[in-house]
């Protein structure tokens, strides 16, 4: 993502100071971050910490006089790419759902020309109060983004609806805010993972899969405006905000969710290292080491993407092959034999558990090498490529 100019707007609630974490993963990203608090918010966190992670002066009265031309409302929002409001406060809510001005940051959002996005965070009562509940549909309806807020445990002690998003996640959402929305009004459905199959209680057969590419496909194709659905066998990360997450275990799990989601989708995108067998015998309980070596007796799981791919109303399918050696032979068989219009191959070695990857897109055009990068990227060159296809 390209270094965007991004004014920070933080209100009074205790999660003020997840705002100090955010700041500085949107620096380390390389964003031109600018801060305005509200009174209240310099309560809970002090604007010299803002202006130590952002590198610029802090703003948070409307009669401070020293922006150029002392109008720092209008001034700042309008050489900004986006005003995010984090946390945005009941009270913040209210004032920006009826155009106030009464205020450094509701005189900003009035004022400005770019996009605005609320993250709120509220105990779960103020949040449920119906004169909220009627701010934040006002918000959306005026062309508002409001992220979160997460159900959970909060600052008071209770557990409800009202928790902010945490700073990765609203990072994670505003990486791919501007991103082009190549796939908006789609619903896309995804696998990823490893997929177990057990063999008795506490053992079982796996592939190496760390889901990362498969995750990384999931959030790039929410960015590109998808309604994303991702049936992920089990992986140790954390599930991307917006997507529609279905946990499985085995590869029969997968094949039965997948079937069951597959009608409502339009692309489906197969990036789950599914175990090719399953053991027959299954034990019920924990094997005991014993005289005789147990006996495994396996049998074929069903291919996924397969059957997926020879529905009568097939999605747009798109595969995946890892390979340790003859990589382009063997994925355009795959291709072939699997009858997918679209193909990322990519060495088994160089792609299991990286945060990087280099795959060539295989389909009727024929090859298209990408270079090495982050996977994230890699994602979001697959979307617009199959974005180019539909
Ligand atoms: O394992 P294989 O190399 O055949 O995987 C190629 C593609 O097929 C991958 O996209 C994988 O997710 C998919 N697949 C599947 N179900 C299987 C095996 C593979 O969907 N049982």
């Amino acid at each position: 993502m390209k270094s965007k100019r991004i004014l920070l707007g933080i209100t009074g609630g205790i999660a003020a100071y997840k705002a100090a974490e955010l700041t500085r993963l949107l620096v380390k990203a390389g964003h031109h971050v600018e801060v305005v608090m509200s009174e209240a918010a310099t309560r809970f966190v002090t604007p010299l910490t803002f202006q130590a992670l952002s590198g610029h002066a802090v703003y948070s009265d409307v009669w401070d006089a020293r922006p150029d031309n002392a109008m720092a409302h209008i001034e700042m929002s309008r050489r900004a790419d986006v005003f995010i409001i984090v946390p945005a406060t009941a009270d913040c809510l209210f004032k920006l759902a009826h155009g106030a001005a009464s205020d450094l940051i509701s005189t900003m959002a009035s004022a400005r020309t770019c996009p605005l996005i609320v993250v709120p965070a509220m105990n779960r009562q103020m949040w449920e109060n119906p004169p909220n509940l009627r701010n934040v549909a006002q918000l959306k309806a005026d062309g508002v983004s409001v992220w979160g807020p997460a159900h959970g445990v909060q600052a008071c002690g209770e557990t409800g609806p009202g928790r902010m998003l945490e700073p990765e996640e609203i990072a994670d959402l505003l990486h791919g805010f501007f991103d082009e929305k190549h796939l908006a009004g789609r619903r896309v459905l995804l696998t990823a993972g490893p997929t177990f199959e057990p063999i008795d209680t506490v053992r079982g057969i796996t592939n190496i899969s760390s889901g990362k590419m498969g995750y990384a496909l999931a959030r790039a194709c929410r960015d590109a405006g998808a309604d994303v659905t991702l049936v992920s066998g089990p992986t140790a990360l954390p599930p991307p905000m917006g997507v529609r997450l279905l946990p499985v275990q085995s590869a029969n799990e997968m094949y039965q969710a997948v079937l069951h989601e597959v009608g409502h989708s339009q692309i489906f995108i197969a990036v789950a290292a599914v175990a090719d067998y399953r053991v027959k015998n299954r034990s019920e309980h924990k094997l005991k080491k014993g005289e005789h070596l147990p006996q495994l007796e396996l049998v074929e799981n069903p291919d996924i993407l397969a059957t997926v791919a020879s529905l009568p109303a097939a999605p747009f399918c798109v595969g995946f092959a890892a390979e340790s050696q003859n990589l382009l032979e063997f994925a355009d068989s795959k291709r072939r034999r699997k009858k997918v219009p679209l193909l990322v191959a990519n060495l088994a070695q160089q792609a299991m558990g990286a945060d990087d990857n280099q795959v060539v897109l295989l389909d009727d055009a024929g090859q298209h090498p990408l270079p090495l990068q982050a996977k994230s990227d890699v994602a979001r060159a697959i979307v617009a490529h199959i974005a180019t296809l539909l």
